[in-house]
């Protein structure tokens, strides 16, 4: 039986998996570990990597999902199939200190800590050879993180951590699974204050692969702090899904006076084509970042067009039918149009979800 798991996300590490094993065996010689890679069916073949180690006789176990992405939901997952009472996480890519763990458990071993957080910004901790961009961004996630959601840490969007079983089975069925922030999300989903011990470390360069972490994931992090916040009214994706919404107005005015103003098309040949582009627009956007974690690409993308063209005509009748019926009723013509606009999103927002970007469940 092991004591520990270590959870190991991977998205295109394959060149950095035999080496993380090598130097996690190392590391952590002599303890019951048993390393679980979660991979989100990487094309450079990482999950075989795995499993030849698994072939090799090392305790390695790993978990292949099919037509999702997400390290938080990873994270989760490779975490709920581990017998052990102890979880650590670190990433694929060698830039975590692997060395740190002994002393982690150690903690964990010896104090009432329920996670032990390595940390960029206490101590000896650094974030090594970032841009300085990078480390401005990094710090100003810290700095709203620990301001909306007072996580009693550093560095509460360290990717590096170790967590007491008990911890996490209290939090699991709150956490968002939103994004990138799993251990944030820890500290937000759990019923009680966590006891956190943090130990310092440097960030390391990747040596092979990149990074996944793009521009999206800011918008990822803003979906998470929305989710913890205001997610017990509405849900998250719900907002995102009527911001897309809100630019899908500007872009239909736009094309709409594109066509009828500057080309002299008919107003209803003006209107259909601004519908059709505000809708192509919405598409695109919800796929990039509404439901990246269910992003459709390939032929996948153009069926899925298709069946939100299909959708959101629905929610036009929808949107049209209630807007008329309060008209008739005498409501102000403002508020009768936004009965229209409420529902219709709502009705586009839950039928996509269901209908265009549904994630597998396995
Ligand atoms: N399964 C899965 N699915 N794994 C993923 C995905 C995904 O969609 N995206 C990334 N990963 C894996 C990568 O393969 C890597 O092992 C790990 O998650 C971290 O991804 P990177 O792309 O290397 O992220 P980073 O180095 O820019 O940022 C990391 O370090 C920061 C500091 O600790 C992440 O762990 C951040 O969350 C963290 O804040
Ligand atoms: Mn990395």
């Amino acid at each position: 039986m092991p004591e520990l798991s270590v959870i190991v996300p991977t998205y295109n590490e394959a060149d950095n998996l035999p080496l993380l094993h090598a130097r996690l065996s190392d590391a952590l010689a002599g303890e019951a570990w048993e390393m679980i890679v979660v991979d989100d069916d990487s094309p450079d073949g990482t999950a075989a990597q795995a499993l030849a180690l698994h072939e090799a006789g090392h305790p390695v176990r790993v978990i292949r999902r099919i037509g999702r992405r997400g390290l938080s939901t990873a994270v989760i997952e490779g975490m709920l199939s581990s017998p052990a009472p102890v979880f650590a996480v670190i990433d694929g890519d060698l830039q975590h200190d692997e060395t740190l763990l002994p002393r982690m458990l150690a903690t964990l071993r010896t104090t009432d800590a329920d996670v032990v957080v390595a940390t960029r910004y206490a101590g000896e901790g650094g974030v090594g050879a970032w841009s300085a961009q990078r480390a401005r961004m990094s710090r100003l996630a810290t700095a709203i993180a620990t301001k909306v959601l007072r996580a009693p840490v550093s560095d509460p969007m360290s990717g590096f951590f170790m967590i007491r079983r008990e911890a996490f089975d209290a939090a699991v069925r709150n956490l968002s699974g939103e994004g990138y922030k799993i251990l944030l999300d820890l500290f937000a989903s759990s019923p009680r204050a966590l006891k956190v011990a943090e130990l310092p470390y440097v960030f390391r360069t990747r040596q092979h692969g990149e990074s996944k972490l793009d521009t999206a994931v800011l918008l990822q992090f803003g979906l998470l702090l929305l989710d913890k916040t205001v997610g017990r009214f509405i849900p998250a994706r719900l907002v995102f899904f009527a911001l897309v919404g809100g630019l899908g107005v500007i872009v239909h005015y736009a094309s709409f006076a594109l066509a009828f103003f500057a080309a002299g098309a008919s107003f209803v040949a003006a209107q259909t084509l601004a519908t059709v582009t505000a809708m192509t627009g919405n598409y695109i956007l919800n796929n990039m970042l509404t439901y990246r974690d269910a992003r459709r690409r390939g032929v996948s993308f153009f069926t899925g067009l298709l069946g939100f063209y299909l959708v959101c005509s629905i929610g036009l009748l929808g949107n049209v039918g209630i807007a008329s019926y309060a008209f008739s009723l005498h409501y102000e013509w403002w508020l009768a149009a936004f009965a229209g606009i409420v529902v219709g999103t709502v009705w586009n927002f839950a039928a996509s979800s269901i209908f265009v970007w549904r994630r597998r469940s396995f």
